[in-house]
């Protein structure tokens, strides 16, 4: 009897807990199928690897502190993962998904639910594919609201949109990756940029479908801008508007006004935008920003149309022409830099200070000489070379047989190596002239382990090996704050006092530039194995990544969870 009385009670108490957290977080449920579906661009129809039949994939909407559980089939013919860009994953790395980072891919035919929380995060994000090209078309908005109760830190917009920038390839993209790997030279340049997945009416066959987005006089909106391009770093603006810049990647920002932004593959943008012009049709415009000299890249233009509801005859649902923006220069890297110093968090901010792991790790491409054993034909880079790419000189490998976290966590020997340099090798004029001795990385699977707890700082710095470029680094599991940023070699003895520790703005895509320099900080309190890489897919292909090991701390609560029972096998 007494028994039963307890056990009531504990259900009771179970039972008032459980209404307790569903008042103020939720658990969605999704499915996402992977598979093939005809999707016509450009007056051609190919089958294109989508999420659920959609291009862009569907739209997660969630507040902060829900949990997501989302069931990913994979119906397609190549291995898939998805991986929910930005989100912290604390404790979670099982479900982060770059494959053979923190899981084996999902086979043809397989499985594998994704479990995460959201914590503490609010704003844009973007869920993509992470395997090979796959993201080219597998990719979707991914938007946090506040939590229940609590509102942004500007006026509630009327309406939201959010804007997916994209690139379009009229082959496949993943035969146009093995392709370039096949060869060791320049993957083909994409065909068409896209927004939410139209290249709109300034490329053949595709005016009819041209993105609307709709907005009233008097009414401010909120536009939530995200690179999801490929290799391609993009400037945005919209004609006649000024657009208030209020957050990036999930993190507010002091509101700025600007004509146009810039954002590297992963970042993403929160803007408003009035109605304030005289009613009628502007373009919405995405254009390349391209910094490295020489390479050839896709110059085009992509368009949407802003186009007021009120607007009266002959305007409204007329081909009329809208007004066209000017944007910068496709090389106007001082538009860029400019854009980027005005990014600062909102109030003072805590920065780590006492500084434990103080790395220094170059950034940028290489060459391999080309190999006895291959052809010429597959040595199709400059003078008969392999395109490379590095961090540190080390050209990241994905292992094959585990990922690097299962190996970790079940001590299987010889998958990974914990010896990424925490300095480059050898020192050299990072941005000059470098000697051709310097030009060939070193192929392997390299980790840096980071104790729980410790203050790191990374001082992310551009080579002008075989070409300078903006690079935008993304690190898995982690937000950090900028800095600094700048050109030409990193001196630690006058660019130290160019550090804003005061309001530096928190991202996880920072774009290092042109033959320069970016230093980042964070404090390393989510146990796992989390990836940083270039997010221009075709440096991920050469190597342009590494990953942190970073170990549990102290108790449950310091400690990864328990892989789930659903992990694909490799
Ligand atoms: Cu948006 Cu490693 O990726």
């Amino acid at each position: 009897m007494k028994v039963l009385k307890k056990g009531l009670m504990y259900l009771v108490i179970l039972f008032a807990s459980i209404m307790v957290s569903t008042a103020v977080a939720k658990i969605q449920y999704h499915d996402f199928v992977v598979q093939a579906t005809p999707v016509k661009r450009l007056c051609k129809t190919r089958s294109t690897i989508t999420v659920n039949g959609q291009y862009p994939g569907p739209t997660l909407e969630v507040n902060d502190g829900d949990t997501l559980v989302i069931s990913v089939v994979n119906r397609a013919r190549y291995n898939v993962t998805i991986h929910w860009h930005g989100i912290r994953q604390v404790r979670t790395g099982w479900a982060d998904g770059p494959e053979f980072i923190t899981q084996c891919p999902i086979q043809p035919g397989g499985i594998y639910t994704y479990r995460f929380t959201i914590e503490g995060q609010e704003g844009t994000l973007w869920w993509h594919a992470h395997s090979s090209w796959l993201r080219a078309t597998v990719y979707g908005a991914l938007i946090i609201y506040p939590r229940q109760g609590s509102t942004y830190p500007f006026a509630e917009p009327k309406r939201e949109t959010p804007i997916l920038l994209g690139e379009w390839w009229n082959a496949n993209p993943i035969d146009v990756v093995n392709e370039a790997t096949r060869t060791g030279g320049a993957p083909n340049i994409s065909d068409a940029y896209t927004i939410n997945g139209q290249p709109g009416d300034l490329y053949r066959c595709s005016s009819s479908e041209t993105i609307i987005v709709p907005i009233d006089t008097g009414e401010t909106n909120l536009l939530r801008v995200i690179n999801a391009a490929l290799n391609q770093e993009l400037f945005f603006a919209v004609a006649s508007h000024e657009l208030i810049v209020v957050g990036a990647d999930a993190s507010y920002l002091k509101p700025f006004t600007t004509s146009v932004i810039m954002l590297g593959p992963g970042q993403t943008t929160d803007v408003l935008i009035t109605g304030d012009q005289p009613p009628g049709r502007y373009y919405m415009v995405a254009q390349p920003y391209q910094s490295a000299q020489g390479a050839p890249f896709d110059n085009t233009t992509t368009t949407a149309i802003l186009d007021y509801i009120s607007a009266p005859c002959p305007f409204r649902g007329t081909p009329s022409t809208p007004v066209m923006p000017t944007l910068p220069a496709f090389n106007d890297t001082a538009t860029v830099t400019a854009f980027t110093q005005n990014l600062r968090s909102p109030d003072n901010v805590s920065v780590p200070t006492d500084i434990d792991e103080n790395l220094f790790f170059t950034v940028g491409l290489g060459l391999f000489n080309c190999p006895p054993n291959l052809s010429s034909d597959q040595c199709q880079g400059p003078n008969g070379t392999r395109f490379a790419s590095s961090m540190n000189n080390m050209s990241f490998v994905l292992p094959s047989t585990y990922s690097i976290l299962q190996a970790y966590h079940q001590g299987i020997p010889g998958v990974f190596t914990t010896d990424f340099p925490a300095v480059p090798p050898v020192a050299f004029d990072y941005t000059g002239n470098v000697s051709q001795s310097l030009w060939q990385p070193v192929p392997g699977t390299k980790v840096y382990e980071l104790e729980y707890g410790s203050n790191v700082q990374i001082v992310l710095q551009d080579t002008s090996i075989v070409s300078g470029e903006n690079h935008p680094i993304h690190l898995h599991g982690y937000n950090f704050y900028v800095i600094a940023v700048g050109f030409g070699n990193f001196d630690p003895a006058t660019h130290t006092k160019e550090f804003n520790l005061v309001d530096p703005p928190m991202r996880n895509t920072v774009g290092v530039p042109v033959n320069g320099w970016a230093v980042i900080r964070f404090l390393a309190d989510n146990p796992g194995v989390w990836i940083m890489h270039c997010h221009l897919d075709v440096h991920i292909t050469w190597g342009l990544a590494m990953a942190f090991l970073v170990k549990d701390g102290v108790g449950g609560l310091q400690s990864l969870e328990s892989p789930p029972e659903d992990l694909p096998p490799c």
